[in-house]
């Protein structure tokens, strides 16, 4: 399939795999480009610019198709040390960065002279055209029912991608409750010219976590994600466990009075014991609503040639015969 992401990206299927803190190493990210996706290792679950300038090696040694780095800028307990990081992706001769959370305007010319190309994620249609006017080549559009971070607007795909659609010049893809063909091809209808999935390329076979993280996924429905930090307006979807029932029980008693302090334990630092340890309660962590569409632990060329050759029947087939009936 052709569009003007695969062509932007030299990629040969419309399908990248967002950054995922913990889950965004190289072996996932080389599975997902070896099969004509865009995989992305997600920068900042390196530990220091070193840490990730070998994992951009590592995955160079798996594979020789373009792949990506997210940049993260959220607030977070330190600073990350950007520019050294930004050193690392282009020394490493990394081609595309996946941006999200703040405006990455000030990093926008070292790696845009530098050949690269950026995708800023973004929740809404104000931010997708902030995005366009800074100068970034594309934009992930992220609806409400995403895993991570939706924002605060909560307004889902099905009116934020032709939204985005209707204003947007630069290309998009969609991202939050993608998991199949089917998702594909609606994306595709509304205006978008991919799809970004997280939640799904966890649950696959080269995704480096603990298998307790994939059957969690495999096991939960569309009905077991809760929106935790929304009183903070860092609102983020994860799965339902204890912890993030003790974190709501917090957030109803303390109202506004929340604070980031009183909920540490519940947030900080548990994406290694989760992922790596498979300690599923220690702590939150970020899953989409399309755990409810997802039954199997594929590798990611399995999940990736489905789609697309599901999407080919769907267009050519079904839509295509309702068209001339
Ligand atoms: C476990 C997990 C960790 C994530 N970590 C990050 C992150 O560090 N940075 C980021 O920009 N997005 C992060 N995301 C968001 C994904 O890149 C992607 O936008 C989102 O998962 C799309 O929604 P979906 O899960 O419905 O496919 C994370 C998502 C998940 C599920």
């Amino acid at each position: 399939m052709k569009t003007r992401i695969t062509e932007l990206l030299g990629i040969e299927h419309p399908i990248i795999q967002g950054g995922m803190h913990y889950v965004g190493f190289a072996e996932l990210a080389a599975a997902v480009s070896n099969a004509g996706g865009l995989g992305i290792i997600t920068g900042l679950t390196q530990q220091s610019a070193g840490d990730l300038a070998n994992e951009i090696a590592r995955c160079k040694d798996m594979t020789d198709k373009p792949f990506g780095v997210n940049l993260t800028f959220l607030p977070s307990l330190s600073t990350p040390d950007y520019p050294a990081y930004i050193r690392a992706v282009i020394e490493g001769g990394v081609t595309v960065v996946e941006t999200a959370g703040r405006n990455p305007q000030e990093y926008l010319p070292a790696l845009q002279d530098a050949g690269i190309k950026i995708i800023h994620k973004c929740t809404s249609v104000r931010h997708s055209l902030k995005a366009q006017t800074i100068g970034c080549d594309a934009v992930s559009v992220d609806g409400f029912e995403c895993g991570g971070h939706p924002g605060e607007d909560d307004i889902p795909n099905m009116i934020l991608l032709p939204r985005a659609a209707d204003e947007l010049k630069i290309p998009f893809v969609a991202s939050g409750g993608m998991a199949d063909a089917r998702s594909l091809v609606a994306a595709l209808a509304m205006g978008a010219e991919g799809i970004n999935m997280g939640t799904r390329f966890i649950a696959t076979r080269e995704a480096p976590v603990h298998p307790k993280v994939k059957q969690a996924i495999v096991a939960a429905s569309e009905l077991d994600t809760r929106l935790v930090m929304r009183p903070l307006r860092n609102t983020e979807r994860v799965l339902n466990n204890k912890a993030a029932a003790s974190l709501l029980e917090k957030e109803r008693t303390l109202g506004s009075e929340l604070k980031f302090e009183e909920i540490i334990d519940e947030v900080a630092g548990v994406y290694p014991k989760i992922m790596l340890d498979g300690d599923m309660e220690a702590g939150v962590w970020s899953c989409g609503m399309v755990a409810g569409l997802i039954n199997d632990i594929p590798s990611c060329k399995e999940l990736i040639d489905n789609i697309m050759s599901e999407a080919d029947a769907l267009i050519n087939q079904r839509l295509s015969n309702m068209v001339t009936s």
